[in-house]
Order: structure tokens, then sequence, then C-alpha cells
């Protein structure tokens, strides 16, 4: 239903066009009480079998919603409604910031992929902060803040940046991101390099102990497809030096050869960052780097084409606590999530573990004994 929905109204429409009208229907349900407990009961049914505990937090499951969608945490519940088991909002920046000029996100239908250069259009760390102050839940859900650098600094200033985020932002934090991976924002990559990354975290983690003192906020860094595999090795070694709770691999790729895409070669030729299906070999092989590098140690979020069931599965399998998904929700639309949580559950049911965590690296572990 949904994709005969999506050819006939979504498609023929500007792609953010698009997204700021779904978006304000889910906003809107969410609002009405009777139609909101409908859809939830309807699309987020719970299996006790896929209960997560991950980062110290218990969730309802291990799928969530990757940043980027929900940037100004204005539907955290609506979300949640569709049955997200956790909901990261963000990229926020200290400074409210437009992002780049329209067009800038662009459907690749044929592939089942998007690009993406909105360069981090938000309302800035201060505003967020306060809609999370004031913000009464309807739904439990699990809020994850991502931040990253304001367009304008410099390079040379990107710590105090995070760290003004970082201030503002903790004590409404489930769990804090620093996503130094985004291609949109200039220079914002080169804070992969263990040697920008470590004051970097290590003065994010510093601010969000001194503003939260009641409990420790889990912070976890979000890194590219694009690094190089010793540099995967590097981030890894870093997180688990400095205590880190987790890694999320992984964001967009600026790379389009050896991808397969199959659209128009004026679309692909588009910049910006590349998600959706052509990006899932890339992001499960970081993954499995990254879990033979670090094990149990610490938490991997894995995310990037993921597409089904199956997809969410086979990130667990190679080391995924939790999964995240956006582009295949644009494309499968509301009934995905709930078509997931199935699949995950019949999976493990049918599965040699006992529990989800069991399954978590299983597959890699298999590998590398
Ligand atoms: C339109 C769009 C905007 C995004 N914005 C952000 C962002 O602000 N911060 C971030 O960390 N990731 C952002 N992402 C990346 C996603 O969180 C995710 O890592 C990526 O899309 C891969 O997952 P997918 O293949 O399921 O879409 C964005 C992705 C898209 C498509």
């Amino acid at each position: 239903m949904y994709a005969l929905f999506f050819r006939l109204f979504f498609r023929r429409m500007d792609a953010e066009r698009a997204h700021h009208l779904a978006f304000r229907w889910i906003r809107l349900a969410a609002r009405v009480p009777v139609l909101r407990t409908f859809v939830a009961a309807a699309l987020a049914p719970r299996y006790e079998s896929l209960r997560t505990e991950a980062l110290g937090l218990r969730m309802h499951g291990p799928f969530g919603l990757a940043a980027g969608f929900d940037k100004n945490a204005v539907a955290i519940d609506g979300m949640a409604m569709l049955g997200f088991d956790h909901v990261e909002i963000g990229t926020v920046t200290a400074q409210g910031q437009p992002g780049n000029p329209q067009p800038r996100l662009f459907r690749l239908v044929d592939d089942r992929a998007l690009i993406n250069r909105m360069g981090f259009n938000n309302d800035g760390s201060a505003a967020v902060a306060d809609r999370l102050a004031a913000r009464r839940p309807v739904f439990r859900t699990t809020v994850g803040v991502n931040i990253g650098k304001t367009k304008t600094v410099p390079e040379a200033e990107a710590v105090a940046d995070y760290v003004t985020s970082t201030e503002r932002l903790a004590a409404h934090a489930d769990y804090l991101v620093v996503n130094v991976s985004s291609p949109n924002t200039p220079g914002l990559r080169n804070l992969q390099a263990t040697e920008a990354l470590r004051p970097l975290l290590t003065a994010v983690r510093e601010a969000a102990a001194r503003t939260v003192t009641g409990r420790r906020v889990p912070l976890l860094v979000k890194i590219a497809p694009d690094l190089a595999d010793e540099d995967v090795d590097a981030v890894a070694d870093l997180a688990v030096e400095l205590g880190l709770d987790g890694i999320i691999a992984t964001n967009t790729t600026i790379a389009r050869d050896g991808l397969g895409l199959a659209s128009d070669p004026r679309l692909t030729a588009e910049t910006g960052g590349l998600s959706g299906a052509p990006l899932r070999d890339r992001s499960m092989e970081v993954l499995r780097r990254l879990y033979t590098r670090v094990g149990d140690r610490i938490t991997l979020v894995g995310v990037g084409g993921i597409r089904d069931a199956e997809d969410a599965w086979q990130r667990i399998l190679a080391g995924a606590t939790l999964v995240q998904g956006y582009s295949a929700f644009v494309y499968q639309g509301p009934f995905w999530m709930r078509s997931v949580h199935k699949g995950l559950a019949a999976r493990l049911a049918t599965s040699p573990y006992a529990t989800l965590a069991e399954a978590v690296g299983a597959d890699t572990r298999k590998v590398t004994v």
C-alpha cells in the first residue's frame, strides 16, 4: 500500500518537501491521544524476546531511528509511536544554522538510496535543549543526542563548539553521540584522526560529567564508512583506551565507485553522502572489523543500508547490539519497523541463541576463533 502511495504521491514531489510533509503527519498523529494509541498498537507491538539492555539503558528492542531524520527533537513521540525503540535526534550544532542551499536531498529510487548534502540544518543546541527540557514524553523511548560542529567555526575551535553543545544537551540525553563523520561540513571528517579525536572525545566526556552529576551519560562516536581499515582500527583502539561506551558504524559515504548504482548518472553525480542499500556491504564490513577489534568491550551500533529484518539480524550476528535505519524507512514507510521487529523475533526464536544478547557478534566470533 505504501509502495503505491510513494509512487503516486511522494515520488513526484521534491524529496525534502515530501520529508517535511510526512514529518508533519507523524507529529500531528502523535498529538491526538486516541489516534496515537491506535497507531502505536498497530505499528509498534512489543516483543518480550527483543528487550535489549545497551549502554546501561533498558530498551523495548534493538532497532532505532538514525540521526538526521528528527534533527530538532520535534517528533520523538511520533517516531516512537511508529515503532522505533530509540530515537537519535540531531545532528545538533552549537549555533543554529540553515544548512546548504536546496535542492540538497535526492532520491535514487532504483537503488533504494538517497544522496544528501543537508549540511546540519538545525535550530542550534540552546533551542533544542529548551525543547527537550519542555518535553512531556507520551511513549517511553530512549533518546540519543547527536552533536556536530557549527559550519562557521574553524576546525581549530571545534572542541569548544562540541563542548558548548554538550553542556546544553547532555542532561537531556540518554546517550550522547559525537558525530565526526558527516561529509557535508567541510573538515569535519578530519576530526576522526586520532590526534584530533582524542582531545575532542576527552573534552566532551569531561563536559558531560561536569554537567550531569547524578548519572553517567554514555558517550559514542559515529564514524564514516570511507575510513581506511587501519583508521577504523585506530578509532576502535582509541575508543577502548578512553573507555568510550560505543561506536556507531556508519554514516553516509562519499564513494560512488563499485557501488553498483542503477540510477541516472546525473543523480548519482550529486555531491553529498550516499545512504541506503548501496551502503550496506561497506557498513557491514566496518562493523565486523570493529567487533573483531573491540569484542564486547564497547557497544556497537550498526547502521547503513539496512533494508529488512534479515539485514538487521545479520548486523546483530556481526556484532551490533543496536541497529538503526533511515533510508529504508523513506522507501518502505510506516509498516517497516513492525516488519523488522516481527522478523527479528522470528529469527531469534529459530536460532540457537536464547537471547538477543547471545546472538550479538556470534558470526564474527566464529570467523575469528
Ligand atoms: C537526509 C539525511 C540526513 C542525515 N543527517 C544526519 C545527521 O545530521 N547526522 C548524522 O549523524 N547522520 C545523518 N545521516 C546519516 C544517517 O544517520 C545514517 O547513518 C545513514 O543514512 C546510513 O543509514 P541508512 O542507509 O539506513 O540511511 C543522514 C542521512 C540522511 C539520508
